[in-house]
């Protein structure tokens, strides 16, 4: 009988893979808290929440036990002149923990589905009340997802060599690196002053696949408030950074100036499920009210609001509220912390940084770059400890579940440390 992942590979074509190279998928047939596990009875901890998307743990029986009470109710329906309880309690509740001002709720299918109706809703805001803004600013080493609107807005880089042609364009502000954020302010500045920006987007705090690169809630609230004082949208993409992982709620919750509109999933099922929500304010739905059919947004998708979906981010969501995750955060955060101050100066580390429960280290390499030769040797390091880690990079991080316990994240340092020594 041919195993899970020998049939896999007759068949399937998995994503971010070299398929020539890259040896058989680990097939996995069970999620247990902090744990995957294999076909061969193998236990991984899942130190990057299965690409950043777990919050409390693979397999929760409280999330389970609502999906399956959803779906046996009602599975789905369309949500387009229909609604249903699941979709309007969950934007209720979202309104209800999302920065200030946020008014509605726009329901797509993942991180780059929310991206791109970001982008679409801030585009036709200003075409709809007739003004000629027409250019999107990003920050370097951006990403906001694989489909064409978000790689637009994404660094052109290897991810998106093979399209480059077919990206518009837009406007690409430095960094804010640590001692010269005024670099970044002072070049928004120049390009909110030519009068024609829609918006500026960023990953608050946080960009995930550049590299864990961070930066302060100083400088996200400049760069916000110069987009205030010259009249352009702001958009948060949330999409990694929601649900807790800087610390607050949103990273937004760092800074008092609120966006226009933000971008979820990822954390939004607890990672269940997938889901993407566009939440924006009242002044951006304002601009599509109108008796005017040309003046509504043109976007949609079939599984927009799955009921069975918003039954998991409801569920999710019950589970996040609560103390014990606001202390699991906090008791996770201080532990990265200790480890940070610990390691950092070791000849083996260039840089060491950690915002909430993200922490992220940078090996002294010669050159840094997503296909680092030391990339492949960390991943496959790691996987023998029983750990699931996929450096970007020469850049390992430790991004967990919420359940992750304090031996479990001691067992995670030590093998770093270990590494360490034999680089
Ligand atoms: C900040 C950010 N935005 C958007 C996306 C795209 O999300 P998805 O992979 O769900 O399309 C990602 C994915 O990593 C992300 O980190």
């Amino acid at each position: 009988m041919p195993t899970i992942r020998e049939r896999d590979s007759k068949v399937v074509w998995h994503p971010y893979t070299p398929m020539k190279t890259w040896p058989e998928a680990i097939a996995i047939v069970k999620g247990e808290g902090l744990y995957l596990i294999d076909e061969d009875g193998k236990k991984y901890m899942d130190a990057i929440s299965s690409w950043w998307v777990n919050l409390h743990g693979h397999a929760n029986q409280y999330i389970a036990q609502k999906v399956s009470e959803q779906a046996a109710a009602l599975e789905h329906c369309i949500f387009a002149g229909f609604t249903h309880e699941p979709a309007v309690r969950l934007a209720e509740r979202l309104l209800h923990i999302l920065p200030e001002g946020m008014e509605k709720i726009f329901y797509s299918d993942n991180g780059s589905t929310a991206v791109e109706v970001a982008i679409k809703m801030s585009l036709q805001y200003w075409s709809n009340k007739g003004v000629n803004k027409k250019k999107l600013v990003a920050l370097q080493h951006a990403y906001h997802g694989d489909t064409f609107g978000a790689m637009s807005v994404s660094e052109r880089s290897i991810f998106t060599e093979a399209f480059k042609e077919q990206l518009f364009d837009v406007a690409f502000i430095p960094f804010p690196v640590i001692g010269n954020e005024r670099n970044s302010l002072d070049e928004l500045e120049r390009q909110l002053l030519t009068g024609d920006v829609a918006a500026l987007i960023v990953e608050p705090l946080v960009q995930g696949a550049s590299g864990m690169n961070m930066y302060s809630p100083e400088i996200l609230e400049g760069l916000f408030e110069l987009c205030r004082k010259y009249n352009a949208l702001i958009i948060a993409d949330e999409v990694m950074t929601g649900f807790g992982r800087t610390g607050p709620l949103f990273a937004c919750g760092h800074i008092s100036v609120s966006p226009d509109i933000v971008c979820l999933s990822k954390g939004l099922t607890g990672g269940a499920m997938p889901l993407g929500v566009t939440a924006c304010t009242k002044d951006v739905f304002n601009a599509f009210y109108d008796d005017d059919r040309m003046k509504m947004l043109y976007h949609g998708h079939s599984f927009t609001a799955n009921p069975t979906i918003c039954a998991a981010a409801l569920a999710s969501l019950d589970l996040l509220l609560t103390d014990d995750c606001a202390a699991s955060r906090l008791r996770i955060a201080a532990s990265h912390a200790a480890f940070a101050s610990e390691i950092d100066g070791h000849r083996m580390v260039a840089a060491v940084r950690q915002t909430g429960t993200i922490i992220a280290l940078e090996l002294m390499t010669h050159e840094s770059s997503y296909h680092h030769s030391l990339r492949d040797t960390l991943y496959k390091f790691f996987l023998d400890k029983g750990i699931i880690m996929r450096p970007l990079g020469n850049i390992i991080y430790v991004l967990p579940p919420y359940c992750i316990t304090n031996e479990e994240l001691q067992y995670i340092y030590s093998c770093i440390r270990e590494l360490l020594e034999t680089l």
